[in-house]
């Protein structure tokens, strides 16, 4: 054989020997040295502590380390000490996040100190919106892991076994301690004698690992089930059916964690078919679970296609009910008042209901950011949210404070993460959505985390400098220097890029129906309902732009506690990344860049577009310090994820221009697409 091809052929052999397909996350087999653990119990949440410490422990060779659990007051619920002798918690599953801690440490070189960490919220949980038949609604990472369609759909394999433990080990790595098992428009199939049977068969391997298993229930299941007349809340006969339905599962799952429920919301039945209230509703359940140590969450993200400000609704529905839930009801709310949008001020629910428990909810799929094309990094959009001041009593009442319960007492604190997570050998359909689902995880559990942490240390988990390299010489050995920096500013600037090419200074909601991927600012069939149309939000017109939330206008800005509420009503003080949220301006208002409004439009759509050039430029010069597999797959991503940048820009442009009917300022680079070819490729969909 020619020695040319014996090289292309060792040369492949050496591309499938490292192989990197992504599966093992941030929980690389980094290889270790010898370390004695000294741990009096035995349990199977104390052997995976000791085993992960003798699989990973980089420390001093045949160091000792002692595990302990021993009640100690400074130490809260799961949290865990770091000393100089190894780990002490007052539970089992303490230690085993004290290991993760002290492994993470050790893998990062981040430094070793003694140390106490407790979580800032008791319930850290992932939403599947995974449906029974394996689809997963606004899944982008392939069918669920849970659930499938077929004969064998009910069959637990050992495959099934094996990918369960592997969830279970990553999302308790990062403190993880909770995941609803299905979509929140939840099929009555799931409190079936045979799902129920599933759902136990994962709870089983869960359990080790501290995460509990929750459903989506649908409120309407007493009829859909049982076939009885009603679903009304106050029915004796409801409350009973509810009653041996949460018995027959703890008979099943004894640490069952609950119930998720979203009712009276885009269609799903709810206690106000009945005439009933939300509290009404949510307490029937709530009280069935009680007994038994379980919760209920109800989200709060309902609206109407009333006359009524789509952003002002969950508050006051949910506000007026405020001390009427019992109190393991958890009122979960989206992060803004709309959904998921890429910037919304925060919900002005947080911080309003002083005594019932509020959960944020995140969404670690990325509906509105891109699905699992578009590189966002979502840490800075969470931390964002979470360190918003809400004032609702004075300074420092910040969402996250207003949710963790140092402000209020609550039972309970939750915060949950719509995952992002399928059966994509990778799990989340893109290298970097995997940054997604262990930054949820790491604010969970400390929600005073910073963005800029959390990218460095899932670079260092997931990538390493040791990487064998193909064919690209690098620049130098100098991996922090050239890769780490680099790669951690992209992750950074990701979201702002995004809000940039999509829906900059307020914008929002002007994606393509449906699937919310790409631009549609110009969709409203005749007789489609207006709070699902594009223009309802921006509402463009030769005038201006924008959606006035004012007291002229819907006044949702008195939702907000002052000065919040006078600092977005007024222009002088409305921060300018929400200034077309709560304003409708005219085309050449003055922003404080001296540009008129048209042009700041135009420069922002441009300037998100040029990040991603200067991403892929990036990614591109990193190439010798990443395996071959994982480069070439982001690579490809973001060469889509620019075309899509500047479809975004030039659909949006193209469009608003028809309504501003001034220029594209000149030293913007022209647009390279049709708006009617933009257009009709869309409306092709409806046709
Ligand atoms: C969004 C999303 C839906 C989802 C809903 C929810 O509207 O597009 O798919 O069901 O949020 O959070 O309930």
């Amino acid at each position: 054989m020619k020695t040319s091809i014996w090289i292309i052929l060792l040369y492949l052999l050496s591309i499938s020997l490292y192989a990197e397909d992504g599966h093992n996350l941030w929980l690389h087999d980094k290889g270790s040295v010898r370390v004695n653990v000294v741990c009096k119990k035995s349990s199977p949440t104390l052997n995976i502590a000791v085993d992960e410490l003798q699989q990973g422990w980089q420390g001093k060779d045949g160091a000792t380390i002692v595990l302990e659990i021993r009640k100690d007051k400074a130490i809260k619920s799961d949290g865990f000490e770091i000393n100089s002798n190894g780990i002490k918690a007052n539970t089992e599953l303490g230690i085993l996040y004290g290991v993760y801690e002290l492994l993470r440490r050790q893998q990062t070189g981040e430094p070793i100190e003694e140390m106490i960490s407790n979580p800032s919220y008791a319930i850290r949980i992932l939403n599947h919106w995974d449906n029974p038949d394996g689809t997963i609604e606004r899944g982008y990472a392939g069918h669920s892991i849970f659930w499938r369609l077929g004969e064998t759909a009910l069959v637990v394999t050992d495959a099934d076994k094996m990918l369960w433990h592997e969830y279970a080990r990553a999302n308790a790595s990062v403190g993880i301690n909770g995941s609803v098992l299905n979509n929140v428009n939840a099929s009555p199939l799931m409190l079936s004698k045979e799902y129920l049977q599933r759902v136990k068969a994962i709870a089983d391997i869960f359990r080790p690992y501290g995460i509990k298993v929750y459903l989506s229930v649908k409120f309407s299941s007493p009829t859909l089930i049982s076939g009885l007349k009603t679903s009304d809340p106050l029915n004796p006969e409801v409350i009973k059916w509810w009653q041996e339905k949460v018995k027959e599962i703890y008979s099943i799952i004894p640490d069952f964690g609950g119930f998720l429920v979203k009712a009276n919301s885009e269609g799903m039945p709810g206690p106000q078919d009945f005439g009933r209230t939300h509290a009404e509703g949510a307490n029937m359940i709530a009280a069935a679970l009680k007994p038994y140590g379980g919760i209920v969450m109800w989200r709060a993200f309902v609206y109407s296609p009333s006359d009524q400000d789509r952003a002002r609704q969950a508050y006051n529905e949910f506000v007026p009910l405020d001390g009427k839930f019992l109190d393991n009801v958890i009122i979960q709310s989206k992060n803004g008042p709309i959904d998921f949008q890429p910037r919304e001020p925060f919900s002005p629910l947080f911080g309003a209901m002083k005594k019932t428990s509020v959960a944020p909810e995140l969404q670690i799929t990325q509906e509105y950011l891109g699905q699992s094309i578009h590189l966002v990094f979502l840490a800075p959009m969470w931390e964002e949210c979470l360190q918003s001041e809400t004032y609702q009593e004075g300074a420092g009442s910040t969402v996250a404070h207003c949710t963790d319960g140092s402000i209020y007492l609550q039972k309970f604190t939750v915060i949950a993460g719509v995952s992002n997570i399928g059966l994509d050998v990778n799990w989340c359909g893109h290298v970097f959505a995997q940054a997604n689902w262990y930054a949820f995880g790491r604010l969970a559990w400390n929600n005073s985390i910073k963005s800029e942490q959390i990218a460095d240390e899932w670079l260092r988990l997931t990538f390493s400098p040791d990487t064998p390299k193909h064919g690209v010489t690098a620049l130098s050995d100098d991996w922090t220097g050239h890769f780490l920096l680099p790669v951690k500013q992209m992750m950074l600037e990701s979201r702002e890029a995004a809000v940039n090419y999509m829906m900059p200074l307020g914008l929002h909601h002007i994606f393509a129906a449906d699937h919310h991927y790409g631009p549609g600012p110009w969709w409203a069939p005749k007789g489609m309902r207006h709070d699902w149309t594009p223009p309802y939000y921006h509402k463009a017109d030769t005038n201006g732009i924008g959606f006035d939330r004012t007291s002229e206008g819907s006044n949702a800005v008195n939702q907000y506690h002052e000065p919040l509420a006078s600092k977005f009503s007024d222009l002088k003080t409305c921060p300018e990344i929400y200034l077309l949220w709560f304003h409708h301006l005219p085309w050449d208002y003055k922003m404080q860049s001296g540009r008129t409004l048209w042009e700041e439009i135009c420069y922002h759509y441009e300037s998100g577009l040029n990040q991603v050039r200067e991403f892929q430029k990036i990614w591109d010069m990193v190439e010798p310090y990443v395996d071959h597999e994982r480069f070439v797959a982001v690579q490809s991503k973001l060469r889509n994820q620019c075309r899509d940048a500047q479809i975004w820009k030039d659909a949006c442009l193209l469009y608003f221009q028809q309504f501003s009917r001034r220029p594209i300022p000149y030293d913007i680079e022209r647009p390279v697409y049709d708006l009617n070819y933009l257009i009709d490729e869309d409306m092709k969909r409806y046709r």
